[in-house]
């Protein structure tokens, strides 16, 4: 299928959070500049994912993330632009309850990122507070599939159970599931460890994309109780977290020391060596740099086993996403 084969160019994708989150938090506009360079840079070091969704950025600037994704792809000239997969993600809003809604949703994201999208996923399930809505969402996805609107179709949070009952409905229709994406990082290891969504993707023939791989910076090590903490719930999350975590974080330190990389690079690294598409958030050039650093080696087992130690030892992890179904 096509979707996953321009999937697998790429051990490394780029996420969008960081710019909607910022569009949500008094967007400074200065900032286009700055998040073109780092798609730029992305792009010609051979990424090709990039992730975002129509809820990034939203409020007073309806959809801002999209609409830049798509002005930095149609103005990238440099060779690579044909390989970019844009993978956006159609938020399960109460008010968005046919599959028509869906279909509509997925037009407008095309819309503001001047192309089709490539990868359309579903952001999250509605089967922990209104199972009732989700039927219809669903079938409004494939219905994309099917029009050839898009050329791949994913999920996102969703766990083996729920997975299986939707690839179940989609094969009836003919409907392959690209990817599934879930929070998946060395201080989030509960949906493959005790979800065990890998060995489900690897049976249904799915890929996996890490959202998250750098639980949300703390695992690049620039984060400590003496420091400063980033505003708003980030920083109140980062207090709770961080004095549970010394263990792991020396973990990381010490087998970035040894090769001689960066803990972010590790962490991310990590994800590769499990099979899995990391799509970090990166906000500057210098984040982007170090990032694209994570390709191009691999950890070997003993260090992964380490890292799987320490990760499983550690008092705090991140929370899990509400929406995260079993
Ligand atoms: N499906 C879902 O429900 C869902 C949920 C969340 C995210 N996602 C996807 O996953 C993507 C990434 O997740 P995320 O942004 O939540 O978390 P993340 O990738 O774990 O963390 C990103 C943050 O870490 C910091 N950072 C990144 N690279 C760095 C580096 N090299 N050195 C130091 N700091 C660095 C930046 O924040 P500071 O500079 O402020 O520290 C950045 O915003 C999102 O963009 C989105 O596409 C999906």
């Amino acid at each position: 299928m096509q979707i996953c084969q321009e999937l697998s160019l790429s051990t490394i994708g780029c996420g969008t959070w960081a710019w909607g989150n910022r569009l949500l938090w008094g967007y400074d506009e200065s900032m286009d500049d700055q998040l073109q360079a780092v798609f730029n840079l992305c792009v010609s070091n051979g990424v090709t994912l990039f992730d975002t969704g129509d809820s990034y950025g939203t409020g007073r600037l309806n959809g801002r993330s999209e609409l830049l994704l798509g002005r930095f792809s149609r103005e990238y000239f440099v060779s690579g632009k044909e390989n970019i997969c844009i993978a956006t993600k159609l938020a399960a809003y109460p008010w968005r309850w046919t599959r028509q809604s869906m279909v509509s949703a997925c037009k407008s994201s095309a819309k503001r990122l001047g192309r089709n999208v490539d990868l359309v996923q579903m952001h999250w399930s509605t089967a922990n507070y209104a199972l009732w809505q989700e039927g219809s969402l669903l079938n409004g996805l494939a219905d994309l599939y099917e029009q050839g609107l898009v050329k791949g179709v994913g999920l996102s949070n969703y766990g083996p159970k729920r997975l299986k009952r939707v690839h179940q409905k989609f094969a009836e229709r003919g409907v392959p599931i690209a990817t599934l994406q879930v929070q998946y990082s060395l201080l989030s290891t509960y949906p493959v460890t005790q979800l065990g969504v890998k060995d489900v993707c690897d049976e249904l023939g799915i890929k996996l994309i890490a959202y998250s791989p750098l639980a949300l910076g703390l695992l690049t090590g620039k984060y400590s109780e003496k420091g400063s903490f980033p505003k708003g719930i980030r920083g109140l999350l980062f207090r709770q977290i961080l004095p549970g975590i010394h263990p792991l974080l020396a973990c990381l330190r010490e087998v970035a020391q040894s090769r001689n990389k960066m803990m972010s690079q590790v962490a991310i690294n990590w994800c590769i060596c499990k099979e899995a598409i990391p799509i970090p958030g990166a906000k500057t050039v210098e984040q982007a740099k170090e990032n694209i650093g994570a390709l191009g080696w691999q950890l070997d087992s003993g260090e992964i086993a380490e890292l799987d130690k320490a990760a499983a030892s550690t008092d705090k992890k991140m929370v899990q996403n509400i929406f995260q179904t079993q």
